[in-house]
Protein backbone atom coordinates (compact mmCIF):
# COMPACT_ATOMS: atom_id res chain seq x y z
CA UNK A 1 0.00 0.00 0.00
CA UNK A 2 0.99 3.45 -0.58
CA UNK A 3 1.70 5.72 2.60
CA UNK A 4 -1.91 7.78 2.99
CA UNK A 5 -0.08 10.77 4.84
CA UNK A 6 -0.81 13.41 2.63
CA UNK A 7 -2.33 11.97 -0.02
CA UNK A 8 -5.19 13.37 -2.14
CA UNK A 9 -8.02 10.89 -2.03
CA UNK A 10 -9.70 12.25 -6.10
CA UNK A 11 -10.98 9.21 -7.31
CA UNK A 12 -11.62 5.53 -6.35
CA UNK A 13 -10.05 4.29 -9.05
CA UNK A 14 -6.70 5.12 -7.65
CA UNK A 15 -7.06 3.05 -4.24
CA UNK A 16 -6.18 -0.75 -4.76
CA UNK A 17 -8.75 -3.46 -2.77
CA UNK A 18 -6.27 -3.70 -0.26
CA UNK A 19 -6.45 -0.16 0.21
CA UNK A 20 -10.23 0.18 0.43
CA UNK A 21 -10.36 -2.79 3.21
CA UNK A 22 -7.64 -1.17 5.03
CA UNK A 23 -9.86 2.02 5.18
CA UNK A 24 -12.93 0.34 6.45
CA UNK A 25 -10.84 -1.19 9.36
CA UNK A 26 -9.57 2.53 10.31
CA UNK A 27 -13.58 3.37 10.14
CA UNK A 28 -14.36 0.75 12.19
CA UNK A 29 -12.00 1.52 14.87
CA UNK A 30 -13.00 5.16 14.72
CA UNK A 31 -16.76 4.22 15.56
CA UNK A 32 -16.37 3.99 19.30
CA UNK A 33 -13.44 6.59 19.34
CA UNK A 34 -13.00 10.09 19.54
CA UNK A 35 -9.62 11.45 20.98
CA UNK A 36 -9.02 14.35 19.77
CA UNK A 37 -5.84 12.76 17.76
CA UNK A 38 -6.40 16.40 15.08
CA UNK A 39 -6.34 19.11 17.94
CA UNK A 40 -4.27 21.78 16.33
CA UNK A 41 -5.54 21.05 13.03
CA UNK A 42 -7.60 22.68 10.94
CA UNK A 43 -9.76 21.42 7.65
CA UNK A 44 -11.63 23.72 5.08
CA UNK A 45 -14.93 22.57 3.36
CA UNK A 46 -15.14 24.56 0.20
CA UNK A 47 -18.42 23.71 -1.35
CA UNK A 48 -19.16 25.21 -4.79
CA UNK A 49 -22.18 22.94 -5.10
CA UNK A 50 -24.85 22.52 -2.18
CA UNK A 51 -24.67 19.82 0.04
CA UNK A 52 -26.11 18.57 3.36
CA UNK A 53 -24.55 15.42 4.39
CA UNK A 54 -20.77 15.39 2.89
CA UNK A 55 -19.98 19.15 4.15
CA UNK A 56 -21.53 18.02 7.69
CA UNK A 57 -20.26 14.73 8.53
CA UNK A 58 -17.07 15.94 7.35
CA UNK A 59 -17.53 18.55 10.03
CA UNK A 60 -18.64 16.53 12.28
CA UNK A 61 -16.11 14.04 12.33
CA UNK A 62 -13.02 17.11 12.59
CA UNK A 63 -14.45 18.79 15.36
CA UNK A 64 -14.90 14.90 17.03
CA UNK A 65 -11.17 14.18 16.55
CA UNK A 66 -10.40 17.71 18.19
CA UNK A 67 -9.49 19.70 14.93
CA UNK A 68 -11.56 22.75 13.63
CA UNK A 69 -12.88 23.80 10.64
CA UNK A 70 -13.28 26.92 8.42
CA UNK A 71 -15.00 26.86 4.73
CA UNK A 72 -17.73 28.26 3.09
CA UNK A 73 -21.44 26.35 1.72
CA UNK A 74 -22.08 29.08 -1.28
CA UNK A 75 -19.84 29.52 -3.75
CA UNK A 76 -22.10 33.19 -4.06
CA UNK A 77 -19.79 33.94 -1.18
CA UNK A 78 -16.74 33.17 -1.96
CA UNK A 79 -14.69 35.45 -4.22
CA UNK A 80 -15.17 32.61 -6.99
CA UNK A 81 -18.00 35.08 -7.18
CA UNK A 82 -15.60 38.54 -8.35
CA UNK A 83 -13.86 35.85 -11.13
CA UNK A 84 -10.93 34.30 -9.17
CA UNK A 85 -9.64 30.67 -10.34
CA UNK A 86 -9.93 27.35 -8.32
CA UNK A 87 -6.33 27.54 -8.78
CA UNK A 88 -6.06 30.74 -7.03
CA UNK A 89 -8.18 30.38 -4.29
CA UNK A 90 -7.02 27.07 -3.81
CA UNK A 91 -3.21 27.96 -3.82
CA UNK A 92 -4.45 30.83 -0.54
CA UNK A 93 -6.54 28.75 1.31
CA UNK A 94 -3.98 25.86 1.91
CA UNK A 95 -1.66 28.57 3.59
CA UNK A 96 -5.21 28.65 6.36
CA UNK A 97 -5.38 24.91 6.31
CA UNK A 98 -4.36 20.95 7.19
CA UNK A 99 -6.76 19.84 4.97
CA UNK A 100 -9.46 20.84 2.00
CA UNK A 101 -12.69 19.10 0.97
CA UNK A 102 -13.81 20.24 -2.22
CA UNK A 103 -17.12 19.69 -3.61
CA UNK A 104 -17.56 21.17 -7.48
CA UNK A 105 -19.72 21.06 -10.47
CA UNK A 106 -16.99 20.81 -12.80
CA UNK A 107 -15.68 17.35 -13.62
CA UNK A 108 -11.86 16.88 -12.51
CA UNK A 109 -11.76 19.87 -10.26
CA UNK A 110 -10.70 18.02 -7.52
CA UNK A 111 -8.00 17.17 -9.77
CA UNK A 112 -7.34 20.28 -10.68
CA UNK A 113 -7.13 21.75 -6.97
CA UNK A 114 -4.83 18.62 -5.74
CA UNK A 115 -2.49 19.61 -7.94
CA UNK A 116 -2.43 23.31 -6.82
CA UNK A 117 -2.42 22.43 -3.75
CA UNK A 118 0.45 21.57 -1.24
CA UNK A 119 -1.62 20.27 1.25
CA UNK A 120 -4.06 17.15 0.71
CA UNK A 121 -7.24 18.22 -1.26
CA UNK A 122 -10.45 15.59 -0.58
CA UNK A 123 -12.91 15.18 -3.77
CA UNK A 124 -16.55 15.51 -2.22
CA UNK A 125 -18.07 15.34 -5.22
CA UNK A 126 -16.76 16.39 -8.42
CA UNK A 127 -19.74 16.92 -10.90
CA UNK A 128 -20.82 13.94 -12.20
CA UNK A 129 -17.34 12.22 -12.16
CA UNK A 130 -16.45 10.66 -8.78
CA UNK A 131 -17.72 10.91 -5.29
CA UNK A 132 -15.09 8.74 -3.80
CA UNK A 133 -15.61 9.67 0.30
CA UNK A 134 -19.02 8.53 -0.70
CA UNK A 135 -17.78 5.10 -1.92
CA UNK A 136 -16.33 3.98 0.91
CA UNK A 137 -19.17 5.29 3.01
CA UNK A 138 -21.47 3.06 0.57
CA UNK A 139 -18.64 0.30 1.12
CA UNK A 140 -18.25 0.27 4.90
CA UNK A 141 -22.76 0.36 4.78
CA UNK A 142 -22.47 -3.29 2.95
CA UNK A 143 -19.87 -4.68 4.92
CA UNK A 144 -21.38 -3.71 8.23
CA UNK A 145 -25.16 -4.93 7.39
CA UNK A 146 -24.06 -7.64 5.27
CA UNK A 147 -21.10 -8.76 6.69
CA UNK A 148 -19.24 -9.08 3.70
CA UNK A 149 -18.86 -7.35 0.32
CA UNK A 150 -17.12 -9.35 -1.98
CA UNK A 151 -19.53 -11.92 -4.17
CA UNK A 152 -23.24 -9.97 -3.65
CA UNK A 153 -25.76 -9.14 -6.18
CA UNK A 154 -25.82 -4.85 -6.57
CA UNK A 155 -28.86 -3.85 -8.18
CA UNK A 156 -28.30 0.28 -9.51
CA UNK A 157 -31.70 1.82 -10.03
CA UNK A 158 -32.33 5.74 -11.67
CA UNK A 159 -29.96 7.88 -12.91
CA UNK A 160 -26.86 5.97 -13.85
CA UNK A 161 -26.01 8.55 -16.33
CA UNK A 162 -25.18 11.47 -14.40
CA UNK A 163 -25.00 9.71 -10.51
CA UNK A 164 -21.26 10.14 -9.57
CA UNK A 165 -21.86 8.11 -6.24
CA UNK A 166 -23.05 5.47 -9.16
CA UNK A 167 -20.06 5.50 -10.94
CA UNK A 168 -17.64 5.51 -7.97
CA UNK A 169 -19.28 2.27 -5.93
CA UNK A 170 -19.82 0.71 -9.59
CA UNK A 171 -15.72 0.86 -10.06
CA UNK A 172 -15.46 -0.18 -6.35
CA UNK A 173 -17.83 -3.27 -6.28
CA UNK A 174 -15.84 -4.55 -9.30
CA UNK A 175 -12.63 -4.93 -7.50
CA UNK A 176 -14.64 -7.29 -4.97
CA UNK A 177 -15.86 -9.71 -7.80
CA UNK A 178 -19.63 -8.31 -7.07
CA UNK A 179 -22.13 -8.68 -9.87
CA UNK A 180 -23.61 -5.70 -11.14
CA UNK A 181 -27.54 -4.76 -12.31
CA UNK A 182 -27.70 -1.74 -13.49
CA UNK A 183 -31.88 -0.68 -13.92
CA UNK A 184 -32.55 2.75 -15.66
CA UNK A 185 -34.64 4.52 -18.37
CA UNK A 186 -32.83 4.33 -21.91
CA UNK A 187 -31.83 7.78 -21.43
CA UNK A 188 -30.40 7.11 -17.95
CA UNK A 189 -27.77 4.54 -18.67
CA UNK A 190 -24.47 3.88 -17.34
CA UNK A 191 -22.02 5.78 -19.28
CA UNK A 192 -20.44 3.44 -22.10
CA UNK A 193 -16.91 3.96 -21.25
CA UNK A 194 -17.47 2.72 -17.50
CA UNK A 195 -19.74 -0.37 -18.77
CA UNK A 196 -16.49 -0.97 -20.98
CA UNK A 197 -13.98 -0.82 -18.02
CA UNK A 198 -16.01 -3.06 -16.13
CA UNK A 199 -16.37 -5.31 -18.93
CA UNK A 200 -12.11 -5.02 -19.01
CA UNK A 201 -11.57 -5.94 -15.77
CA UNK A 202 -14.22 -9.32 -16.21
CA UNK A 203 -16.95 -7.67 -13.94
CA UNK A 204 -20.78 -9.58 -14.58
CA UNK A 205 -23.31 -6.64 -15.50
CA UNK A 206 -27.02 -6.56 -17.07
CA UNK A 207 -28.65 -3.94 -17.83
CA UNK A 208 -32.09 -3.61 -17.35
CA UNK A 209 -35.20 -0.82 -17.44
CA UNK A 210 -37.68 -3.59 -15.52
CA UNK A 211 -37.01 -3.69 -11.67
CA UNK A 212 -39.46 -6.92 -11.40
CA UNK A 213 -36.99 -8.49 -14.48
CA UNK A 214 -34.02 -8.64 -11.69
CA UNK A 215 -35.50 -7.89 -8.05
CA UNK A 216 -35.31 -11.44 -6.81
CA UNK A 217 -30.95 -11.56 -7.52
CA UNK A 218 -30.30 -8.97 -5.15
CA UNK A 219 -28.23 -8.68 -2.08
CA UNK A 220 -28.22 -4.81 -2.18
CA UNK A 221 -30.48 -2.10 -4.73
CA UNK A 222 -28.93 1.25 -3.91
CA UNK A 223 -30.99 3.83 -5.38
CA UNK A 224 -30.44 7.49 -6.96
CA UNK A 225 -32.18 10.36 -7.51
CA UNK A 226 -33.05 11.71 -10.63
CA UNK A 227 -30.95 14.80 -10.46
CA UNK A 228 -32.57 17.52 -12.42
CA UNK A 229 -29.66 20.01 -11.77
CA UNK A 230 -27.45 17.91 -14.32
CA UNK A 231 -29.97 17.72 -17.31
CA UNK A 232 -29.33 20.28 -20.24
CA UNK A 233 -33.01 19.31 -20.88
CA UNK A 234 -35.86 19.77 -18.62
CA UNK A 235 -38.11 18.31 -21.24
CA UNK A 236 -36.38 14.75 -20.88
CA UNK A 237 -36.37 15.57 -16.90
CA UNK A 238 -39.70 15.92 -16.69
CA UNK A 239 -40.65 12.49 -18.95
CA UNK A 240 -38.15 10.38 -16.47
CA UNK A 241 -38.55 12.12 -13.49
CA UNK A 242 -40.86 9.62 -11.97
CA UNK A 243 -39.43 6.56 -13.45
CA UNK A 244 -38.94 4.38 -10.36
CA UNK A 245 -40.86 4.74 -6.79
CA UNK A 246 -39.37 1.92 -4.24
CA UNK A 247 -42.13 1.31 -1.20
CA UNK A 248 -42.28 -2.03 0.75
CA UNK A 249 -44.31 -3.64 -1.63
CA UNK A 250 -40.95 -4.28 -3.02
CA UNK A 251 -40.35 -6.32 -0.58
CA UNK A 252 -42.51 -8.86 -1.40
CA UNK A 253 -40.14 -9.64 -4.74
CA UNK A 254 -36.92 -9.59 -3.41
CA UNK A 255 -34.43 -11.58 -1.13
CA UNK A 256 -35.89 -11.04 2.58
CA UNK A 257 -32.34 -9.66 3.86
CA UNK A 258 -31.83 -7.16 0.91
CA UNK A 259 -31.05 -3.96 2.03
CA UNK A 260 -32.07 -0.81 -0.18
CA UNK A 261 -29.22 2.08 0.23
CA UNK A 262 -29.77 5.59 -1.19
CA UNK A 263 -26.52 8.13 -0.76
CA UNK A 264 -29.54 10.55 -0.51
CA UNK A 265 -30.94 13.63 -0.66
CA UNK A 266 -34.37 11.48 -1.74
CA UNK A 267 -37.10 13.38 -4.17
CA UNK A 268 -39.52 10.95 -4.57
CA UNK A 269 -37.83 7.76 -5.29
CA UNK A 270 -38.19 5.81 -1.98
CA UNK A 271 -41.47 5.80 -0.41
CA UNK A 272 -41.44 7.55 3.39
CA UNK A 273 -43.48 4.15 3.84
CA UNK A 274 -40.42 2.39 3.21
CA UNK A 275 -38.11 3.62 5.90
CA UNK A 276 -39.14 1.83 8.98
CA UNK A 277 -38.53 -1.91 7.31
CA UNK A 278 -35.66 -3.33 8.41
CA UNK A 279 -34.17 -3.16 5.14
CA UNK A 280 -33.74 0.38 4.71
CA UNK A 281 -30.64 1.01 5.54
CA UNK A 282 -30.14 4.54 3.55
CA UNK A 283 -30.07 6.99 7.37
CA UNK A 284 -27.87 4.17 8.41
CA UNK A 285 -25.69 4.71 5.78
CA UNK A 286 -25.60 8.66 5.85
CA UNK A 287 -25.06 8.36 9.40
CA UNK A 288 -21.78 6.07 8.50
CA UNK A 289 -20.44 9.24 7.03
CA UNK A 290 -18.52 10.21 9.93
CA UNK A 291 -16.71 7.18 10.67
CA UNK A 292 -15.09 7.05 7.44
CA UNK A 293 -14.50 10.92 7.39
CA UNK A 294 -12.43 10.65 10.43
CA UNK A 295 -10.78 7.87 9.29
CA UNK A 296 -9.84 9.47 5.86
CA UNK A 297 -9.12 12.92 8.22
CA UNK A 298 -6.76 10.96 10.27
CA UNK A 299 -5.01 8.88 7.48
CA UNK A 300 -4.13 11.77 4.88
CA UNK A 301 -3.03 14.17 8.25
CA UNK A 302 -0.54 11.43 9.52
CA UNK A 303 -2.69 10.33 12.92
CA UNK A 304 -3.26 6.74 11.69
CA UNK A 305 -0.14 4.19 12.10
N1 LIG B 1 -24.84 11.93 -0.45
C1 LIG B 1 -24.44 13.22 -0.60
O1 LIG B 1 -23.41 13.54 -1.22
O2 LIG B 1 -25.25 14.13 0.03
P1 LIG B 1 -25.05 15.69 0.03
O3 LIG B 1 -25.21 16.16 -1.38
O4 LIG B 1 -26.09 16.22 0.96
O5 LIG B 1 -23.63 15.96 0.52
Amino acid sequence: MKPFKGRDIISIRDFSREELIYILKVAQKFEKQNKPVLKGKILSTLFFEPSTRTRLSFESAMNRLGGKVIGFADAAVSSAAKGESLHDTIKVIEGYCDVIVLRHPVEGAARVAAESAGIPVINGGDGANQHPTQTLLDLYTIKKEKGKITGLNVGFIGDLKYGRTVHSLADALSKFNCNLFFISPDSLKMPSDLLEELGERGTKYTETDDLNKVSRYLDVLYATRIQKERFADPIEYERVKHSYVIGPSLLRKTKKDIIIMHPLPRVNEISPNLDKCRQAVYFKQAHNGVMVRKALLALVLGKVK
